[in-house]
């Protein structure tokens, strides 16, 4: 449809209509049949059979032929034929499940997280789907937020590469092409700030760290096109997201050019009377429409207050118009008026999920995300030695993470099926059952060596997860311990959601392998490390701290007026009397089969001027035995500047793969625009003085050199 068209339609639409489209239905109220819905529940929650019956989109229900049946049966009492939206979380895989998305992180490779997300969308799309609740682009600093897997991390750069990547892989350029769907940047904004790691607390922000660091990445996710974007459910300077005007029309839609549809999250709107800054749904409903919330997700605060306050002339109908404006045009840019079905097709669902390819994808990505945290040369594993695999899971095909949620964990390849497809590791043993300490050191005694797959449940993280303590389940450091008791050859394979606190582990194993949720290929992933079919790769996405005092912690914190100098014990500086300031595992660490020299950085100037680019430079050499991956990166610091800066900020990293041997020289352009930062007057700018630069394997390398910027003001 032309925008003309779209307009007329809008025109002839009665209010109700219109405040039907901004009414989304929770999908599991359907009846089996598709015919109605479960009265009692949806009533529960205020909707009326009316409501629902007309709601212009969905939430939560899939499958080719019932979405199809849906939606023939739902245009067909539409006045005007509008389609409706099927909406779902589909975050890190629909069947296919990728690993989740902070493991995804850990690649440091957004291009494979793109390919990830497209065939995400793919599968989506066949199942008759046509917008996905993702990318999540909350920056996280604090692991006891059990929604820290659904972030890619710390780092506003590496996030926003993230962002921009996976919005690309859902929609592609046209999200009407088949095989693509809507993606829905979330949640905006700040979600991931919430104070003490509790899921749906109060996040306290400067306007200067919300804009500088937590921002960004949705903005990534917007330039690059997504359709939609989400709320958050908590506050911002006082006030919950959802209807906080100057978040959403001035900062999100003025500043940072999103025209599509703002959804709330699940019940949001409704949560502003909780949160004591609405009286009632009604006013909720009333800043909703004032901050620009298109659909309200969930609750009756749209459905059974707006008319009424269209009708006594406090909404101004203008303001509905454009909502259902945005709407039209998002089912019009999906081509949903054209073919209201898109790319549902039961054939094709056959054919299409869970295919070889999309294994292969899933099993390449798991590969890539893993962190070798840990290992004295005991990994890869000898094949001739005799090996127990043991610890809870070994046989378990909960791989996939709490938002798989149209994931199957049946489809899960486990670690022992993929042990028994090995022709060369037949001197095994496996003993998965975590209760059973005997049984467990005797498999250990005697073993040469212990693999040791323990970790949190999927369900400890995710939303409404926080968890107070970052250890691994007090059963499994049982087995943990009554295993390293007999057999000092252990490597443990570690399966969580979050950071841990990993202090004991490191000491009690020889090695320690970070497999986070690996998703639906992860048993054979696991393997091809183990055995060293593929050596690791991945790097650490989020700090893990020493212990849960430290947090939040993040690498890139600013500069403090007593920093503590490493090594020194000095008092009265910023520093712990009974913990370590120093990370148990940094930002950007993991290791590998082999080992890197990196050379000294090299700069080919020392004074940059505006317009100017420098060049720095180092020289990457495999020095071990196998080839091997590095992913080398580059961190600067504005030494100086009118606005106290982080210690350092990732900028750049570059994947290089080295046979033995090999020496590759692996360079960084470095301009003016990257140095540039947010100042207190608004202006965004760099400033002349002093900056370092580090490049090396981790965020804690001391690889470094110095320039000097001479900018224009
Ligand atoms: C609540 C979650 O916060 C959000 O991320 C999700 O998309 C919605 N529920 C819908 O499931």
């Amino acid at each position: 449809m032309t925008e003309r068209e779209l307009q007329t339609l809008l025109e002839d639409m009665t209010l109700q209509e219109k405040i039907d489209q901004m009414f989304q239905v929770v999908g599991m109220f359907y009846i089996k049949d598709n015919t109605g819905i479960e009265s009692g529940p949806a009533q529960e929650l205020g909707v009326t059979p009316e409501d629902f019956d007309m709601a212009g989109s969905i939430l939560g229900i899939t499958g080719a032929q019932r979405l199809m049946d849906v939606q023939k049966r739902y245009m067909k009492k539409q006045p005007h034929h509008i389609p409706m939206l099927f909406m779902a979380d589909i975050i890190h895989g629909f069947r296919t499940i990728f690993p989740m998305p902070l493991a995804q992180g850990a690649m440091f490779e957004p291009e494979l997280s793109e390919k990830c997300a497209s065939v995400a969308a793919k599968e989506a799309a066949v199942s008759g789907l046509h917008v996905t609740f993702a990318p999540m682009c909350d920056l996280v600093r604090d692991a006891r937020w059990g929604r820290v897997m659904e972030s890619t991390g710390e780092d506003p750069y590496l996030n926003s590469r993230y962002a921009a990547a996976m919005v690309r892989g859902f929609q592609g350029d046209d999200m009407k092409a088949p095989g693509k769907v809507c993606s829905c940047v979330k949640h905006f904004a700040g979600y991931g700030a919430a104070e003490a790691g509790r899921d749906y607390n109060t996040v306290e922000l400067s306007e200067h760290t919300l804009r500088e660091y937590y921002l960004k990445a949705y903005q990534e996710g917007i330039s690059a096109g997504a359709g939609m974007v989400m709320t958050s459910f908590n506050t911002l300077n006082g006030i919950p997201a959802s209807v906080n005007r100057r978040l959403m029309r001035d900062i999100l839609r003025g500043e940072m050019g999103f025209d599509g549809v703002l959804i709330s999250d699940y019940g949001a709107l409704r949560e502003s009377v909780a949160h004591g800054c609405s009286a009632d749904d009604r006013e909720a409903a009333e800043k909703g429409i004032r901050a620009g919330v298109d659909i309200d997700m969930m609750t009756s605060v749209y459905s059974a207050n707006l008319k009424s306050l269209v009708e006594e002339g406090k909404v101004d109908e203008k303001l509905i118009d454009e909502s259902v404006m945005r709407i039209l045009t998002l089912k019009n840019r999906l081509g949903l008026f054209e073919n209201p079905y898109k790319d549902a097709d039961p054939e094709q669902e056959k054919e299409v999920i869970l295919c070889g390819e999309h294994r292969q994808l899933a099993r390449e990505a798991a590969q890539k995300s893993f962190v070798l945290l840990e290992n004295d040369g005991i990994l890869p594993l000898d094949p001739k030695k005799k090996t127990a695999f043991i610890g809870p899971y070994v046989e378990s095909r909960e791989l996939i993470s709490s938002w798989a949620v149209t994931g199957k964990t049946e489809d899960c390849v486990t670690i022992r099926e993929a042990v028994e497809e090995l022709s060369d590791m037949e001197n095994v043993v496996f003993c998965a059952d975590a209760a059973d300490l005997e049984k467990a050191r005797e498999a250990a005694r005697e073993a040469d060596t212990v693999v040791l797959a323990i970790g949190e449940s999927y369900r400890q993280s995710g939303e409404a997860a926080s968890r107070g303590m970052l250890d691994v389940p007090a059963e499994q450091m049982e087995l943990l311990r009554a295993v390293s008791a007999v057999n000092g050859n252990v490597v443990v394979v570690l399966f969580n959601g979050r950071p841990l606190d990993l202090r004991e582990v490191k000491e009690r194993a020889k090695a320690v392998l970070e497999v986070w949720f690996p998703g639906t290929e992860g048993g054979h992933a696991i393997l091809d490390v183990l055995t060293g079919k593929v050596s690791p790769s991945g790097k650490l996405p989020m700090s893990f701290p020493y212990c849960v005092g430290q947090v939040p912690v993040y690498y890139n914190h600013f500069s403090t007026g007593r920093p503590q100098q490493k090594g020194s014990d000095a008092g009265y500086v910023s520093r712990y009397l009974d913990i370590p300031n120093e990370l148990l595992y940094p930002f950007g660490y993991g290791l590998t089969y082999t080992a890197f020299e990196i050379s000294p950085v090299a700069l080919d100037k020392k004074e940059m001027k505006t317009g100017e680019k420098l060049t720095a430079r180092v020289s990457v050499k495999n020095i071990g035995k196998t080839a091997g991956t590095e992913t080398v990166q580059l961190y600067i610091q504005d030494v100086s500047a009118s606005v106290v800066r982080p210690v350092r900020e990732l900028h750049g990293y570059q994947k290089v793969v080295l046979e033995p041997g090999e020496e590759k020289e692996v360079a960084f352009e470095i301009d003016e625009a990257m140095l540039a930062f947010l100042r207190d007057d608004g202006t965004v700018g760099s400033e002349s003085g002093r900056f370092r630069v580090w490049i090396g394997s981790s965020s804690e390398t001391e690889n470094e050199a110095e320039f000097t910027g001479i900018f224009e003001d």
